[in-house]
């Protein structure tokens, strides 16, 4: 029950995120000589209890310490590598079902948290993958999950939210539409990026979550696909049941 996540009410969760965002450029929970590694091999088990169990992630899940603790007495500020979000977990089941979408492309993973979705481009034959996130223990966590499904990834902490991409065919954005705020600040960027790079397919997943449902940016967007959420996922993501797969094209209307 007291899983990270499950805490987060989604006013908050921007503002976590916000405090995320201070966490990784300056004002780190991290000692100098704290083990990431070290410290990803003790907290988490490797899973594959989802709805990709092609791919192997390091996951904080019922059996780990950690899942039953409070935000504050972790270690590392907000570890949202060590869940896998719904709606990151339909994006990347998309992925693996439909290799065609990336099959050598060069693809961006935006938030890649535990870095699922680029695994799985990596998986079914992308040309390039870069998973980014802001947090640094997330990079550590991808390049850790990288590993152990054998894929080689490109891996940016930098915040690319905002600035003008060309080089990408596919970007993905797993989960990105949590918050009214964030939706709306991911939302200009999608329509700055359509305007420098009219090819490239913007794929998000989403289970639904109500800032993205009422999101007007969603008229600008088509569903590919549509996955039911299984149990261990249902559970875990409290009334959540159904995760969409949606892409971003202004040319066409949806509802
Ligand atoms: C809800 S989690 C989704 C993770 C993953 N895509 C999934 O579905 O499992 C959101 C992730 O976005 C990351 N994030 C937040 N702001 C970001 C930004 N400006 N650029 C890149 N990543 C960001 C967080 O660190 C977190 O890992």
């Amino acid at each position: 029950m007291l899983k990270y996540k499950m805490y987060f009410k989604p006013k908050t969760l921007y503002q976590r995120l916000n405090s995320l965002f201070r966490s990784c450029h300056g004002e780190s929970r991290e000692k100098p000589s704290f083990d990431r590694i070290r410290f990803i091999q003790e907290n988490t088990e490797i899973s594959t209890n989802h709805m990709t169990p092609e791919i192997k992630l390091h996951l904080i899940t019922p059996r780990c310490a950690l899942w039953d603790s409070t935000a504050d007495q972790c270690p590392v500020s907000d570890p949202f590598w060590a869940f896998y979000w719904p709606g990151g977990q339909v994006l990347t089941r998309y992925i693996l079902d439909h290799g065609i979408v990336v099959k050598d492309k060069s693809v961006l993973d935006v938030g890649s948290g535990c870095g699922a979705s680029a695994i799985a481009a990596a998986m079914t034959g992308a040309r390039r993958v870069l998973a980014n996130d802001i947090d640094p223990v997330a990079a550590t966590a991808v390049k850790m999950n990288a590993k152990l499904n054998s894929v080689n990834l490109e891996i940016s902490t930098d915040n690319l939210i905002g600035q003008r991409l060309h080089q990408w065919d596919v970007i993905f954005l797993g989960d990105m539409f949590y918050d009214e705020e964030f939706a709306s600040t991911i939302s200009d960027w999608l329509k700055t990026l359509r305007q420098s790079n009219s090819s490239c397919q913007i794929l998000i997943g989403d289970p639904g979550r109500f800032s993205f449902e009422e999101h007007p940016a969603k008229s600008l967007l088509h569903k590919v696909a549509e996955y039911e959420l299984d149990e261990v996922c249902r559970r875990e993501n409290n009334g959540l049941t159904l995760g969409g797969v949606w892409s971003y094209d202004p040319s066409r209307t949806t509802k």
